[in-house]
């Protein structure tokens, strides 16, 4: 069953579909001034979306009467949104550095979380100043960052993105899988008396984390003795307990909390790579983004709130054009690992179909999100985007400002994006009338991208950039009538990884095997040396 709301979005979209998103220029001069909004240091340009004022008007209704405006109260409140897991989701807490307090079961989170951002603070002070060394005392030159899904794409992106601020000689390295050949890769090259190894896991019961962190733990020991293998060892995790199992000493134990989903989990202690790359001032900085992102999206009227805008003109390409695949292609080398990021965010968050009170939504969810840079982009996937029959919506993503030595770079760069935004808008109809090969080069057009653009990707932009996904996620779960929190469907997975070991190293397991995955097992069997 549908809403009356949702139904007047479709008849909407009969009125709209055949429109032409170039006619809409032609028609309001002010367009982009129409359709498009900043805030927390971005610019979010959706006039090359296919929609009008009308689109705007039944979006904002839907959302209305998908109680969202509760649901952004209650997700900022410490309501208990995630529903099968009750329990809330609190990652907007961890960036609202002010003073005010937010209860869980009637008690105040916010000192606990400013406690452990200052225990973070002296951490990666004390580690950049020497202060604290390896066993031996060596200062520590290289961090080994170990954990998987929000445990490492947050850090390892965020690393990346805004490597340009790194104030310290410190190498990171990330291993997320459980591919011994980077392991052993990484350890070849590692110094164990100035190696730190940050093991990051929310449960610290993910099997690939842990063997990894076993791996590690027994090669500091062979190194250094059991007691001095302690010393370089760090555990963030909401699981104390199982951290201290592990060996993890206290002092060297971050904790985050189970109201942190590990997809919303780098604002945390799981941002300790960052800070400790940027510097607490700059790690700040960028919580202090997603704040003022959070702030926008509480108070904006709907129609003027960039995460509501861009989570329902998402619901309207999925739902109603049926553009089931969103593109995200960022014009920045240095956000090369976002769509990665985003994958998790957007697929983990909303690839499902069971309904927040009960059965199953009517109707599709999270697209298949994916993407790369630009311009590797256009030289690779782009012609697909152009001109076949599948209609993939994009976001491009773009700074003003690159290396400033490089201004020649990066106008070549900003005039790429720019052209690709528009070719797939505009098409090339009109120019090829008279060309023999104008099928084979026919470009029909018509295809909805937005651009957002900021002034230099900085901490705090970066910051605002990745919670605006976050709550255009959040948008779409509550109108979709999901919960965004869980990710059930990877349990399974995980379960039947643990059986399928019990075959391959002793052949008994209560899994039950199918055909195929017992002939690929006996080719493993049979091949293994
Ligand atoms: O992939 C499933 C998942 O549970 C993610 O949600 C999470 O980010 C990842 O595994 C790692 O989990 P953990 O931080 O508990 O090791």
């Amino acid at each position: 069953m549908t809403s009356a709301a949702w139904n007047e979005c479709q008849t909407h979209y009969q009125d709209v579909r055949e429109a032409k998103i170039r006619d809409f220029f032609v028609e309001d001069p002010l367009r982009f001034e129409k359709f498009s909004v900043e805030a927390a240091g971005l610019l979010f340009d959706y006039s090359k979306q296919h929609v009008n004022v009308e689109t705007i008007r039944r979006l904002t209704k839907l959302a209305e009467s998908s109680q969202l405006s509760s649901a952004i109260r209650e997700l900022f409140s410490g309501g208990r949104i995630n529903t099968t897991e009750n329990r809330p989701a609190l990652h907007t807490a961890l960036r609202d550095l002010s003073s005010a307090s937010i209860m869980v079961d009637g008690v105040d989170v916010k000192p606990e979380i400013m406690d452990t951002l200052n225990r973070l603070e002296r951490f990666v002070d004390q580690v950049r100043n020497k202060e604290r060394c390896g066993a031996t005392g060596k200062p520590i030159t290289d961090v080994l960052c170990l954990g998987i899904g929000g445990s490492d794409l947050g850090p390892s992106m965020v690393c990346r993105a805004l490597a340009n601020y790194r104030i310290t000689n410190i190498q990171l390295h990330f291993i997320s899988n459980v591919d011994g050949q980077s392991l052993a890769h990484a350890l070849k090259t590692l110094d164990p008396t100035s190696t730190l190894c940050v093991i990051n896991s929310k449960t610290f019961t993910t099997i690939e984390t842990l063997q990894n962190a076993g791996v590690v733990k027994g090669w500091f020991e062979r190194h250094l003795g059991n007691d001095y293998a302690k010393k370089h060892l760090v555990g963030v995790t909401a699981n104390p307990e199982r951290a201290r199992q592990f060996g993890i000493e206290d002092e060297s134990l971050f904790p985050f909390w189970d109201f942190i989903g590990g997809r919303y989990s780098i604002w945390s202690s799981v941002g300790l790579p960052v800070a400790l790359l940027l510097g607490m001032p700059q790690f700040k900085a960028f919580l202090t983004g997603a704040h003022a992102m959070d702030t926008h999206f509480a108070d904006a009227p709907f129609y003027q709130n960039m995460p509501v805008l861009m989570g329902m003109i998402g619901i309207w390409n999925i739902n109603f054009f049926q553009h089931t695949s969103q593109a995200i292609i960022p014009y920045e080398d240095s956000l090369e690992m976002f769509p990665s990021y985003l994958q998790q965010l957007e697929m983990e968050s909303n690839g499902k179909r069971v309904s927040r009170t009960e059965g199953f939504v009517p109707h599709q969810t999270a697209p298949v999100l994916w993407g790369g840079v630009g311009c590797n982009s256009q030289h690779a996937y782009m012609q697909l985007l152009h001109q076949s029959d599948q209609v993939i919506p994009v976001d491009f993503i773009m700074g003003a400002q690159g290396d400033p030595d490089f201004s020649e770079h990066h106008k070549l760069l900003v005039a790429s994006c720019l052209s690709q935004s528009k070719a797939l808008m505009e098409g090339n109809q009109k120019r090829l009338a008279s060309d023999e090969l104008m099928d084979a080069k026919l470009c029909l057009g018509n295809r909805p991208s937005t651009t957002i653009m900021y002034q230099k990707l900085s901490p705090s932009v970066l910051g605002a950039l990745i919670a605006l996904y976050e709550h255009k996620v959040f948008v779409q779960g509550i109108v979709w009538g999901i919960n965004s929190f869980d990710q059930w469907g990877v349990e399974l997975g995980k379960q039947l990884a643990k059986g399928i070991l019990g075959h391959l190293e002793t052949q008994e397991s209560e899994v039950e095997l199918d055909g195929s995955t017992k002939g690929l097992i006996d080719y493993f069997q049979k091949n293994v040396p």
